[in-house]
């Protein structure tokens, strides 16, 4: 088994299952010319963020780690007329990017991007007494995971799905002696997930074009 196989077998899935999309292929196309890192999700990634938030009827989808704005087009299309998507970034860089990019896929109105470091953010929401999310997606800087699980706590609701990208870190996850930052903020946040009371948690592992690497999905089954 290898990258390339992988590689190999998500392009098939993609030609299959999704098809071509002009306006997802120009945002990834707008992000290279940016400069920006090749670090969105995979399209079939994509679309399975798409299809769950479809699936648990997301009115509100909070996202964190916004990027050039790919998986948040792809979280967009799930909302039903009169959703909403807030989706938070650190670098103006990739705000900017992300801002055009929402233009061009008629998202402006849909997704209001905040700008920002995510913790404070998630707290100026809470503070805001925002309405709950119904969908989360976790994908910035993975040090900071347990704190965006503790911040996002505060603007969901039961029933609430969360999903955490790349818990997995080529299975370094498994590795508790890992120096590495990265790995230990997606072990704290498995951590918190398997022992709150609050939250039914798994995670998955996953190969594909985008490497070895896996997600972890919570649902809210109460709070207090
Ligand atoms: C993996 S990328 C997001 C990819 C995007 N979700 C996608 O799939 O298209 C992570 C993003 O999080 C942003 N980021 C890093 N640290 C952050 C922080 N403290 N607050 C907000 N965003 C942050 C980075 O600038 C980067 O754009």
């Amino acid at each position: 088994m290898s990258q390339n196989m992988w590689t190999a077998v998500d392009d098939y899935f993609v030609e299959t299952l999704l098809g071509d999309d002009v306006v997802l292929r120009a945002t990834l196309q707008a992000n290279i010319v940016a400069g920006l890192p090749p670090i969105d999700v995979a399209p079939n990634q994509g679309k399975l963020l798409n299809l769950l938030a479809k699936s648990c009827g997301a009115r509100r989808i909070l996202e964190i780690g916004t990027l050039g704005g790919y998986s948040t087009v792809w979280l967009a299309r799930a909302l039903p007329v009169g959703g909403q998507l807030v989706t938070l970034e650190l670098d103006p860089v990739h705000a900017n990017v992300a801002r055009k990019n929402f233009e061009r896929a008629k998202l402006t109105g849909v997704v209001e991007l905040r700008e920002g470091p995510a913790l404070e953010s998630l707290a100026q929401l809470a503070k805001e007494r925002i309405e709950a999310f119904d969908f989360i997606f976790i994908d910035a800087d993975k040090p900071n995971n347990p704190g965006y699980l503790e911040g996002i706590m505060r603007l969901s609701r039961v029933g609430t799905v969360i999903v955490a990208d790349n818990v997995v870190r080529e299975g370094a996850v498994a590795d508790a002696s890992s120096s590495d930052p990265k790995v230990q903020g997606s072990r704290r946040v498995l951590e918190m997930m398997g022992r709150d009371p609050r939250l039914e948690a798994t995670a998955l592992q996953t190969v594909g074009s985008k490497g070895y690497d896996g997600f972890a999905i919570a649902r809210v089954k109460e709070l207090n």
